[in-house]
């Protein structure tokens, strides 16, 4: 497995394999690996040939206050289990590389980037649809994989590529969970051990939602209120947003008629959380 540290090695790995016709998957991540990322390399396998997976902890898309300093970090296990992975190539550049002094442009997908997730954390697309380009131009892959996890971020980033005409095609991955229903993330590690335990009614009440509009309830506000009481039963729980939107332009929607996704954000404890669920009425 080889391991870049620079934007110069990587371009000149990626020109290579280009040269030789080998189609490239790039799975962009921040590190401390978890199942859910494992998930992403066996989805760009099944697309690819050779597999760059990017760890970098993008300043840009951390706001002021935010866990940018607490964000988990491990690469000594993240380097071995991605051997272990098989994964052919690991871009793993220091801050200084990727926004040396005197950095100045961003990319921005519009009013996309503004709302729901993009409301509490305002500046946090920009950073995301900014690196993401970048490791785009350094990569050079021919697919990308996102979790479907950051639904918003998913749409945002298909969004840039089609508006950009960059000629990579963008996958999604699902949603890879706990047993008990919590959706994987590396954020899950602040939660403590009665928050944890609560943390599995962001998942509950999506199933629940879903199980109302199975039974015939389409009514938006009505299945949100019943979401909002679900989850502020819960101690430790604060509501960011709750969301119902169509699925494929992420416009707000008050009847449950296409296909929508519930979009969820959720502080429990110090962690915020977020988790999605398609409903295809
Ligand atoms: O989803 C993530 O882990 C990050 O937002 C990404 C796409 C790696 C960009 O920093």
């Amino acid at each position: 497995m080889k391991i870049f540290r620079t934007i110069e090695e990587q371009q000149n790995y990626s020109k290579n394999e280009k040269c030789e016709n080998i189609k490239i998957a790039l799975v962009p991540t921040m590190g401390f690996l978890h199942e859910g990322h494992l998930s992403l390399i066996d989805k760009a396998k099944e697309h690819a040939d050779k597999i760059i997976v990017s760890i970098f902890v993008n300043p840009t898309q951390f706001g002021e206050g935010e866990d940018y300093k607490d964000y988990p970090r491990d690469e000594r296990k993240d380097l071995e289990v991605l051997r272990e992975k098989n994964v052919d190539a690991v871009f793993i550049p220091e801050v200084s590389e990727m926004y040396p002094e005197g950095f100045r442009t961003f990319c921005e997908v519009g009013e996309l980037s503004n709302k729901y997730c993009g409301e509490s954390r305002p500046a946090h697309f920009r950073g995301v649809t900014t690196v993401v380009l970048k490791l785009f131009n350094i990569t050079k892959p021919d697919i990308a994989v996102f979790g479907e996890k950051d639904y918003q971020q998913y749409i945002i980033i298909k969004k840039m590529t089609e508006d950009l005409n960059l000629p990579i095609e963008i996958i999604p991955s699902p949603i890879i969970r706990e047993g008990d229903g919590l959706a994987l993330s590396s954020r899950n590690i602040y939660l403590e051990k009665e928050e944890r335990i609560e943390a599995t009614v962001i998942y509950e009440s999506l199933v629940m939602a879903r199980k109302m509009i199975d039974e015939g309830e389409y009514e938006v506000n009505l299945l949100k209120g019943k979401m909002n009481e679900l989850i502020k039963s819960k101690k430790h729980a604060r509501i960011d947003y709750i969301e119902f939107v169509d699925s494929r332009t992420l416009e707000k929607v008050e009847k449950v008629e296409n296909p929508t996704r519930i979009l969820v954000g959720v502080w429990i404890g110090k962690a915020r959380l977020i988790d999605n669920m398609e409903i295809k009425p």
